[in-house]
């Protein structure tokens, strides 16, 4: 069993709380915040994490899915820690870039990406159901360019999973999402942001 310790808090999100791994600091696990109410949200996600990583994809744009360990916390998920090629530092998420004055990364660059992040996805048949700046880290490369991945907000709530049968029916989900979350407009998404923070 791994014994979590405060100091190995990294954040938390409205589902999980996430710590550093103890001994190996490239994982990344995640505890559920109340057991009963979350439950089945974050156990779609798990699954459906399972069923793309059988089909050996989604890399690197999500982080990699490892199963479940016992920590003195209760039983957590692990997954890839996404990390800065830089500095080895945790990544910041794509929401702490968007409130930062100095940020480095243009809202240009992050529709951009987006948008590249979308085709892959659509092209790989892969939902992302909370496609969200909270729900990305912004990996910096060693050459200070960044790579977007996904930590978070993985699949759909269709009874008949279509939308993983055929690109059509993805791309236009995924459009969906991206107008939904206004992810077409980083002036938009922030909006979109603050008014979902004050919901909850
Ligand atoms: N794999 C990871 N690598 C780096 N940071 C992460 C990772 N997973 C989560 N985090 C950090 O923890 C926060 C909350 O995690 P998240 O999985 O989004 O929880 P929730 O399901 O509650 O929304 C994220 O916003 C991010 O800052
Ligand atoms: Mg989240």
């Amino acid at each position: 069993m791994v014994t979590l310790h405060k100091t190995n808090y990294i954040g938390e999100g409205t589902y999980q709380m996430c710590y550093v791994h103890p001994d190996f600091n490239n994982l990344c696990l995640k505890l559920r915040k109340g057991i009963r109410t979350n439950k089945s949200r974050v156990d779609q996600e798990i699954k459906y994490y399972e069923k793309i990583q059988k089909r050996n994809i989604g890399f690197p744009f999500l982080s990699k899915y490892h199963g479940e360990l016992e920590t003195n916390l209760g039983i957590a998920s692990v997954f890839d820690m996404v990390r800065d090629e830089t500095t080895n530092d945790i990544s910041a998420s794509m929401y702490d870039y968007l409130l930062r004055d100095d940020s480095p990364f243009s809202d240009e660059l992050f529709i951009t990406k987006l948008k590249e992040l979308k085709g892959v996805l659509v092209k790989n048949k892969i939902l992302i159901r909370d496609l969200t700046a909270k729900n990305i880290c912004c990996k910096v490369l060693a050459n200070k360019s960044v790579e977007l991945i996904i930590i978070d907000g993985v699949g759909h709530r269709d009874f008949i999973p279509m939308v993983e049968w055929f690109e059509i029916l993805t791309r236009r989900k995924m459009n969906k999402i991206f107008d939904r979350k206004k992810l077409y407009s980083m002036t938009e998404h922030r909006e979109w942001l603050a008014h979902r923070n004050l919901l909850y």
